[in-house]
């Protein structure tokens, strides 16, 4: 399923209607600069979302952290508490960030996977809700093209050196985000209308395109911008 929308906001929008009408229990929050207005909008007391979601019975994760502070401008979970999780009635312990500050990161994709085994109760958990961005390159999550991660079948989080950022990053794989009962892909802005027209029009080779929930729904919610002449809301 693909739904094209008028201009970032609108998008940002719809993603916040559609989170309050799966109201989901677990959700992977995913990085990046995409889904910040999102997070703002279900935040925003002076909008209708905030007052319809029931705040405390959520659990967060994370699609995937860098490998840097939890204070560290470049990190995702900072970004989601600035821009919502500080702004609303969460329960702190279901606040399941990634313990990126372990200079192990190794051990931090296996803590997180412990994490989310212990949170769920489920040894292959199947999330409500995992929420997902594009890279310019066809990555999702920490995903890269011709990443080891790519043909990982066991775990659920993993910890792979992604050369070109010359870092480590952690990540949910496949298996977890294929396990989940909705994946939606937030894209916006024109930087990504060549990546999104190769991922969704093209031939499967990007990491992205491998993302196919095995029982569950698929949403790409796109701006005209990253998918132009193809508005469809
Ligand atoms: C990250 C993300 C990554 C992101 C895409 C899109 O940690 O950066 O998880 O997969 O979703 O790179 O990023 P933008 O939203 O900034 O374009």
């Amino acid at each position: 399923m693909i739904q094209v929308f008028p201009n970032s906001e609108d998008l940002a929008r719809a993603a916040a209607a559609l989170f309050v009408e799966q109201r989901p229990r677990t959700v992977a929050l995913s990085g990046g600069s995409t889904p910040k207005r999102l997070f703002e909008l279900l935040a925003d007391p002076n909008e209708p979302f905030r007052d319809q979601i029931s705040w405390s019975s959520i659990q967060f994760f994370w699609s995937d952290e860098r490998h840097v502070p939890p204070d560290h401008p470049d990190s995702n979970y900072r970004m989601a508490k600035e821009a919502m999780l500080a702004h609303v009635p969460v329960t702190e312990s279901n606040v399941h960030r990634v313990p990126s500050e372990n200079p192990s990161a190794a051990e931090t994709a296996s803590d997180y996977e412990r994490t989310l085994i212990e949170a769920t109760q489920q040894s292959l958990p199947k999330l409500d809700l995992i929420l997902l961005g594009l890279g310019t390159d066809g990555h999702t999550a920490s995903i890269f093209p011709g990443s080891e991660v790519l043909h990982e079948t066991k775990r659920l989080v993993a910890a792979p050196w992604v050369e070109k950022l010359q870092t480590y990053r952690i990540t949910m794989t496949l298996p977890l985000l294929n396990n989940a009962a909705s994946v939606v892909f937030l894209v916006s802005g024109s930087d990504k209308s060549k990546i999104v027209k190769e991922v969704l029009e093209g031939p499967e080779k990007y990491p992205a395109q491998i993302v196919k929930p095995t029982d569950g729904t698929l949403l790409w919610m796109l701006d005209e911008a990253a998918w132009p002449g193809r508005r469809s809301v």
